[in-house]
């Protein structure tokens, strides 16, 4: 069954999701100024655990080895964590940027959890799913209480004053460089977009007034 393939290649990508998370929020808990935020990456590790295993449950029903895809995405994810960790902030800046980390983690998962349990659900695999929808209510739930914790860090760092400019790194600078490629890459097809967009607006416009 087509939709069975598609289904074991998204659960092993969040088996690898979830196995480089387990190695990824000691480092955020560690980093953390925030003695909640600090706890909360802690408390969200234990989870983590336990939806490994899960996972693995999974992987029993359906008869199937859990490893065989690398999830690309968290790695890139956890990528930009580590450049949180690596930032030069002071205290609630610098956990601001570790709570943009966590969300972004919290919410990849949110993401592909809900794609599975559509496909495992379509599928009729309602122990999947129930599985599955465990896992998804863990994620829903910490990213709900990472965006609690956030908000006095937030406002904290609101009020803290800037910092001097200080000199880019080399991997600032190669990715200040990567994201004008990017802007210069998109501009032809947005200037598409948007001239389509106006002329379809005016054609349907003429027509209104033709008709
Ligand atoms: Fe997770």
């Amino acid at each position: 069954m087509a939709l069975m393939d598609v289904l074991i290649d998204e659960l092993r990508d969040m088996y690898s999701a979830e196995n480089q998370l387990v190695k990824a929020l000691p480092k955020l808990a560690k980093g953390a100024k925030d003695a909640t935020l600090k706890q909360l990456f802690s408390a969200h590790l234990g989870e983590t655990k336990g939806q490994v295993e899960r996972l693995k449950q999974v992987f029993a029903i359906l008869e199937k080895k859990p490893t065989g895809q690398h999830c690309g995405g968290m790695e890139g994810v956890i990528e930009e964590g580590k450049d949180a960790l690596e930032k030069d902030e002071e205290g609630p800046s610098f956990d601001a940027g570790l709570v943009g980390a966590a969300l972004r983690t919290e919410h990849y998962e949110i993401a592909g959890y809900q794609a599975c349990i559509s496909m495992a659900k379509t599928l009729g695999l309602r122990d999947v799913a129930g599985l599955l929808t465990a896992n998804l209510s863990e994620e829903l739930a910490a990213a709900k209480k990472v965006t609690a914790a956030g908000a006095p860090i937030l406002k904290a760092s609101a009020r803290q004053p800037e910092e001097p400019k200080k000199p880019k790194t080399g991997k600032e600078k190669y990715s200040a460089q990567k994201s004008r490629e990017d802007e210069k890459k998109a501009a032809p097809d947005l200037k598409k977009g948007s001239g389509k967009k106006t002329g379809s607006a005016i054609s349907a416009l003429m027509n209104r007034m033709v008709g």
